[in-house]
């Protein structure tokens, strides 16, 4: 048995997704009527990505199902007890990490948020589910928040947050990533600077795009 396949969490794993179903950017008449060019502009932009939250901070964003089945398997395969998430929203990405440091007999997740009500979302959610001892959230820009005071290790990354930040974010961690990490990027194609920097082996790490939307990458040793 596991914890994301039993209760409380399956359950409301099922709820929350089909909520999020409901609350897309397609759907948000502030997205739809922002020129295709300009959301483009504000999703590469390494200066403007607050303005682009801001007009987000009501939708959920979340990983698919797939994704959030694949973080749960792979930080069990890895036998993860401490992860980093870059970028919460409501928390579907963090129920499924958190799930699997439970069942690999605990550990510790930081996961950070600007949106204040997003990050009140999320620690709700983490209290229905029971896993929220396993969970620090880290309210404010991670470029502050995941500055300092991170763990002595870390065996698995997700960056999920503002897609230009994500060398950025890297480098912060880079130097706490054991060897044979896993970092997941979420959407990595809006940041041409990451995938480069992770496919080059010369900087100590094996990627390839996975699925239909994310940057697996391992840490070399
Ligand atoms: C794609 S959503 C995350 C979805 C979440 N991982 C899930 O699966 O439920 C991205 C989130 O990152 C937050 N974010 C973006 N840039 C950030 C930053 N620099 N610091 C903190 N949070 C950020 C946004 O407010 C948004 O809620």
């Amino acid at each position: 048995m596991s914890t994301l396949t039993t209760l409380p969490l399956a359950p409301l794993l099922e709820n929350l997704f089909r909520e999020c179903a409901r609350s897309t950017p397609e759907n948000d008449p502030a997205v739809a009527q922002l020129p295709a060019d300009e959301l483009d502009r504000l999703m590469h932009s390494k200066t403007d990505y607050r303005e682009l939250y801001g007009m987000l901070s009501d939708l959920p964003l979340e990983v698919s199902r797939e994704t959030g089945r694949l973080l749960y398997m792979l930080a069990r395969s890895c036998r993860a007890r401490s992860i980093v998430e870059f970028g919460t929203s409501f928390g579907l990405s963090t129920l499924h990490l958190a799930a699997a440091l439970r069942d690999n007999g605990g550990g510790a997740l930081i996961t950070t948020e600007f949106a204040p009500s997003k990050v009140a979302r999320a620690r709700a959610n983490l209290e229905t589910s029971g896993l929220m001892d396993l969970v620090e959230i880290r309210e404010g820009d991670a470029l502050q928040t995941l500055a300092t005071d991170l763990p002595e290790t870390i065996d698995l990354l997700l960056l999920d947050g503002a897609k230009a930040l994500y060398p950025d974010i890297l480098s912060l961690l880079e130097s706490r990533l054991i060897p044979g990490a896993l970092i997941v990027a979420d959407n990595a194609d809006y940041s041409p600077e990451y995938l480069t920097y992770v496919r080059t082996p010369a900087n100590g790490y094996l990627s390839v795009p996975f699925a239909e939307d994310v940057e697996l990458s391992l840490r070399l040793g």
